[in-house]
């Protein structure tokens, strides 16, 4: 049963899809810089009356029985902060970053990159 509607439209025009930034290849947990940024391109509205309320980030471990795993929730007031968010983590093995935005007209987005991990 789907319980909600994920938008994830990364066309140009768009600036609600969460754009992911790591590293190409981490080590085996060693900490990493993650940056997720709603609206890089073109910026979206940061009012009192339209905002990015939070960013959530979860990973999708491979070959993890009970997935995802919540990593991190940013609590975003409008206007004075902006949706963007640098944290730093660290992962035993591959997998998939899965970042979640609210719009709090828009609803919720999504975006994910794929994390690869080598000696
Ligand atoms: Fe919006």
């Amino acid at each position: 049963m789907k319980t909600y509607e994920v938008q994830n439209d990364t066309s140009k025009t768009e600036k609600h899809t969460p754009y992911i930034e790591i590293p190409s290849e981490v080590k085996p947990n060693e900490p990493f810089q993650v940056t997720v940024q709603v609206g890089k391109d073109i910026p979206h509205p940061n009012l009192v009356e339209h905002h990015i309320k939070w960013i959530q980030v979860f990973f999708e471990e491979e070959g993890r029985a009970f997935n995802p795993i919540h990593i991190a929730t940013f609590d975003l007031g409008p206007t004075y902060a902006e949706p963007k968010v640098t944290f730093t983590m660290k992962v035993p093995k591959n997998g998939k970053l899965i970042a979640l935005e609210y719009c709090n007209i828009h609803g919720l987005w999504e975006n994910s990159a794929d994390v690869k991990v080598s000696e």
